[in-house]
């Protein structure tokens, strides 16, 4: 290995570690070994070894559906997971199979990587990439992750590298006991990577940290919607519910009232926690993004950041829109059109700040089957599959 890759990788390795991730000697040597520029080829080596997500796919109307993840994420998930040396691991979400070379990495010669993907040519590439790297022992199959790998089962860790909105009864039949599941779980609209275990007849989690995934397609894709509003705002709803793109951004362009909220949150803050509690507890939640360096005057002002983009949050009404925004540099609430949502906004708002800004930290989810009555937490969210009941 030239010099310069193994350098790459060690500066990528000491952002990795700087983060806090990569806490298990296992997934630090991984990382340490596993030439990721082998799975990015069309890239130069130095773009390969940024802390970033790299798109590799896209659908007909610019979306991304595939991508290397982030780093830093990866190494978190792979914390949460847990993989030992000798055990069987199943992937979701094969990709350009980097992950699943530092799962064969983690559980060595005498375990067992399995990554499913679903299109067909994506496998195709992440085949040649994983050979390229020597790992043809990663076994690779072309389906639905949500139906699992009944071939290969039972497995000591499941994990997914995709968005899944519920939890899919074929993981749980094809985890080994005393296994492990680490899903980038939807919570409304927002993410959170949760590691799960088996307690009888629920699944219980073990730790929970803030994620942002793509969401898987097929059957099991669940019901949260995009809609692209003007040139290069994103809408997100956590429900299918119409709206009319056009109409929405003719209410963004009029100049909204502007309420202080008396407090200045930073961007991680709302983040992690404001937009956890307005997705959890507020059906009518929407999340705005707009490309970064757009300009549109609503998003401007966007309180939280990422990296290629301004993101914003707040409540879409039948007859108007309340959205957070930074005003005189302290948290304040947007409102556009009639004047009830601007106030509802401000009421979490407060309400966060009285409980304490809770966020991620102190996260219990518990997972029971649906329709099965379990014991009430803080927030229970109703799925196909699973009642998922969350606590603090
Ligand atoms: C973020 S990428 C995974 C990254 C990958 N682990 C890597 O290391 O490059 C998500 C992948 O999930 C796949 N995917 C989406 N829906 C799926 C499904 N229902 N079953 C299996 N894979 C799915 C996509 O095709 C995409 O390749």
């Amino acid at each position: 290995m030239p010099v310069e890759l193994n350098a790459l990788r060690l500066r990528l390795l000491g952002q990795v570690l700087q983060q806090g991730a990569a806490t298990d000697p296992s997934v630090v040597n991984a990382l340490r070994t596993v030439p990721r520029h082998l799975f990015l080829p069309d890239l130069p080596p130095e773009q390969a070894y940024r802390d970033e997500a790299i798109v590799t796919k896209r659908d007909g109307d610019g979306r991304p559906i595939s991508s290397s993840s982030q780093p830093t994420i990866m190494a978190i998930m792979l914390d949460q997971l847990a993989a030992r040396g000798g055990q069987r691991v199943l992937e979701i979400g094969a990709g350009t199979g980097f992950n699943a070379a530092l799962l064969a990495s983690i559980v060595g010669g005498r375990g067992r990587v399995t990554s499913v993907d679903l299109d067909a040519d994506t496998v195709e590439h992440a085949r040649e990439n994983l050979d390229a790297a020597g790992c043809a022992d990663v076994a690779l199959v072309t389906g639905d992750g949500a139906l699992g790998c009944p071939d290969g089962a039972p497995y000591d860790r499941i994990i997914a590298t995709v968005g899944v909105w519920d939890l899919a009864p074929a993981w749980r039949e094809q985890l080994a006991p005393g296994g492990r599941l680490v899903v980038p779980l939807d919570l409304h609209g927002v993410q959170r990577s949760v590691a799960f275990e088996l307690a009888g007849d629920h699944w219980t989690s073990r730790s929970a940290q803030p994620c942002g995934f793509m969401r898987m397609r097929g059957p099991f894709a669940g019901p949260e919607r995009s809609y692209r509003v003007g040139e290069s705002v994103t809408l997100s709803l956590p429900h299918d519910r119409a709206v009319d793109p056009d109409a929405l951004a003719a209410v963004l362009a009029e100049a909204p009232t502007v309420v202080g909220t008396g407090t200045t949150p930073s961007a991680a803050e709302l983040f992690d926690g404001l937009s956890l509690w307005l997705a959890v507890r507020e059906p009518r939640w929407c999340g705005l993004s707009e490309v970064a360096g757009a300009g549109v005057p609503t998003l401007r002002a966007a309180p939280m950041r990422a990296p290629e983009s301004t993101v914003t949050a707040g409540i879409l009404g039948d007859d108007g829109v309340a959205l957070l925004s930074r005003a005189d540099g302290e948290l304040a609430v947007l409102g556009y059109g009639d004047d009830t949502v601007a106030g509802e906004l401000l009421a979490h708002v407060q309400d966060w700040i009285s409980a304490g800004r809770p966020g991620t930290d102190g996260l219990r989810i518990d997972a029971y089957p649906a329709g099965v009555s379990g014991p009430d937490g803080d927030i229970v969210l109703e799925k196909a599959e699973c009642r998922f009941i969350l606590s603090w």
